[in-house]
């Protein structure tokens, strides 16, 4: 991001010993996770997991919660657990489906209520600062933010900014997110990059459209999950997953264990076929001339993110 000298500076980490983490929280594995872990390292493994939480208003309702809010919540510990076992079980990147532009549609307190939750997991992350700089795990967040408040957008920027330079791990938190909604914000790019002269009409082909998703320096997505045993894609990844591993999984999300994931991960052995190769044939098949005549096009769109970010973080 330039030279410039823009810092986070609204939430202090805190370090006192009564300070309870919910992102990065100790906790033991189950006794035989050590021969899960070797068994899965003698095979291919998913670098990339991208998930569909689904099941936590009816864990909130078959629980007799107050509120469905109360099913989220125990949802956003499971995935802070999730989180931890990916990595253990060797995943560079994990995506989440948080929320979709389509929940925007659900009750006004269960919209707001996400809303806060989200806002208050965002500070929590932002004071468990030096836990997240220990770890360095880049976060970024994918999805139309502008449709999000703007107190929730700032909080991201500043959790993007002060994570930009850290590749440990990524994590992903797709949020006022659909693919369609992605794919038409990547040709809007596109259309606007014509119109500046940027690009020509010839220029447009499956890997520049690649180049300007939410996703654009990922990895490409190898096993999708999807808990609570619904058989759909709910407009989730549709372009990266074109090719990856799908695995559902029975179980409402706050009930998805570790004896789950590492059952995707077996599965995703057992299925597993040169996805690699399959993965973006058309993409590579893109000229090295050809990417570079793009690529004041995508330096352009580079820029104007950030932009976007760095007005955030000196509002
Ligand atoms: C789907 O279950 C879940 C959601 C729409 C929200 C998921 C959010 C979290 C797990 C918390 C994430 C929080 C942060 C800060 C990243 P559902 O509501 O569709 O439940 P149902 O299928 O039983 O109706
Ligand atoms: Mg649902």
């Amino acid at each position: 991001m330039g030279e410039k000298t823009t810092t986070a500076k609204s939430i202090q980490p805190v370090q006192n010993k009564n300070f309870e983490p919910e992102w990065f929280v100790d906790r033991k594995l189950p006794w035989w996770s050590y021969f899960a872990k070797r068994w899965l390292k003698a095979g291919p493994l998913p670098k990339h997991v991208a998930i569909i939480m689904d099941g936590n208003r009816r864990y909130a309702r078959t629980h007799k919660y107050g509120s469905v809010i109360e099913g989220h919540s125990r949802g956003f510990t499971q995935l802070t657990q999730v989180l931890d076992w990916c990595r253990e079980l060797g995943a560079i990147e994990v995506t989440v489906y948080a929320f979709s532009i389509e929940n925007f549609k659900r009750s006004d307190e269960e919209v707001q209520g996400l809303m806060k939750m989200a806002e208050k997991k965002f500070e929590k992350l932002l004071q468990e600062r030096v836990k997240l700089e220990e770890k360095r795990i880049r976060f970024r967040f994918f999805g139309n933010l502008k449709l999000l408040p703007i107190k929730l957008q700032k909080l991201m920027a500043e959790i993007e900014w002060i994570t930009k330079d850290f590749e440990q791990g990524y994590i992903n938190v797709c949020l006022a997110y659909t693919a369609q909604d992605e794919i038409a914000r990547s040709m809007e790019y596109i259309r606007r990059g014509v119109q500046k002269g940027l690009l020509e009409e010839d220029d447009i082909n499956e890997w520049l459209v690649s180049k300007c998703l939410d996703t654009r320096k990922s990895f490409d997505v190898d096993l999708l999950i999807r808990t609570s045993g619904e058989n759909r894609l709910s407009d989730f990844m549709l372009w990266q997953c074109s090719n990856c591993y799908l695995h559902v999984v029975d179980v409402l999300w706050p009930e998805f264990d570790f004896s789950h994931l590492y059952k995707a991960f077996l599965a995703f052995q057992k299925n597993y076929r040169p996805i690699e190769e399959l993965n973006y044939v058309i993409r590579e098949d893109v000229s090295e001339k050809a990417k570079e005549k793009s690529q004041d096009f995508l330096d352009w769109m580079e820029k104007d993110r950030e932009t976007y970010t760095l007005s955030l973080l000196e509002s």
